[in-house]
């Protein structure tokens, strides 16, 4: 997003109880008075209120519902993580526009954000429907210093700091179904796509890509989910913002990813036990071509999930179909 309309929204933002001077606002921004009302017509187009009074100057009274780059921005309370980001309309992927980005060498934490996908893309080639403005579609930058064999444990803690992000926001509480779905009973809601591009014992970039159904009701989404999905919305009957979901999980992921930099995985591990999804439950596994009973007992160290089979003999698991 343009610097200039970054640092207005800043100001804006400290001083939204009082007014500020167009003479003030073109000074700190070392712009011309005409270009600081172009901002604010701007500001309007995406849907804020601004509140421009003769001889007194400009408030912001209201913020709109839409997602924009400047909506995530206001009220972002991160370092790194969105400091950079683009916003679009319509997008095929934002994931193809994420691995673009870190080819050219945007930062960590660039954030990539679009109303609507055409062809976006879910886990194992699968297609991630993602209507207008009806869900949180979001990719992001990350060039973590860590072996690329260790690349599950983030995808693992993007699960659970987009777990506790939606329940803080929400009070309801999701589950994770290994690997990373978010779940709200036997309903998938969220999913998380993590892209690569790795040397041998180097990770150059992560594209790590997150898709919230938040708004659709059940006739918006596709007839072949409609039995398998759900939407924040439809678990709590309420029509969610989009960008204050957007700032809490950036803000819950900047925590917990540093962490792990900082701790390694072991906090993050037990915190994905908090919200497993039918941790100590019998479930049924199909797995190199055996099918067998197993009660789950959580995740290892390098994300497997940890079965007991009947027999009592612990298994780690790193690709198999779970049923319940
Ligand atoms: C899954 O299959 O569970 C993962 C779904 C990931 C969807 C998100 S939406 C934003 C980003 N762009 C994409 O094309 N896919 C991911």
């Amino acid at each position: 997003m343009n610097t200039t309309r970054n640092q207005l929204i800043e100001l804006l933002k400290r001083n939204n109880q009082t007014f500020i001077s167009g003479q003030e606002l073109s000074e700190k921004l070392s712009i011309s008075r005409t270009a600081v009302w172009k901002h604010m017509k701007e500001l309007e187009k995406e849907g804020y209120q601004v509140q421009a009074v003769p001889r007194k100057g400009y408030r912001i009274s209201g913020q709109p519902v839409k997602l924009s780059a400047s909506t995530v921005k206001w009220g972002l309370r991160t370092k790194w993580a969105g400091k950079q980001l683009f916003h679009y309309p319509v997008v095929e992927s934002t994931q193809i526009i994420g691995h673009q980005l870190a080819q050219k060498g945007l930062e960590e934490g660039t954030v990539i954000l679009a109303d609507e996908q055409t062809a976006g893309k879910g886990r194992m080639g699968r297609r991630w429907h993602s209507a207008k403005t009806e869900g949180i579609w979001m990719s992001m930058i990350l060039r973590p210093p860590v072996v690329p064999h260790k690349a599950p444990q983030i995808t693992l803690l993007t699960a659970v700091a987009l777990a506790e992000a939606i329940e803080s926001l929400t009070n309801i509480r999701p589950a994770i179904k290994w690997p990373n779905d978010i779940f709200f009973q036997n309903r998938k809601a969220a999913g998380i796509l993590t892209e690569m591009q790795a040397e041998q014992d180097e990770i150059q970039y992560i594209v790590l890509g997150v898709g919230i159904n938040v708004n659709q009701s059940l006739s918006d989404l596709p007839e072949d989910i409609q039995q398998t999905a759900t939407s924040l919305k439809l678990e709590t009957g309420i029509e969610w913002e989009l960008a204050p979901l957007v700032q809490q999980i950036l803000a819950t992921f900047e925590t917990y990813y540093e962490n792990y930099l900082g701790n390694g995985f072991a906090a993050i591990k037990e915190k994905w036990e908090h919200y497993g999804y039918k941790i100590g439950e019998q479930v049924h596994v199909s797995a190199s071509k055996q099918k067998y009973q197993a009660e789950i007992i959580g995740i290892a160290e390098d994300g497997a999930l940890r079965v007991r089979k009947l027999d009592g003999c612990e298994e780690n698991l790193y690709s198999a179909e779970i049923h319940w």
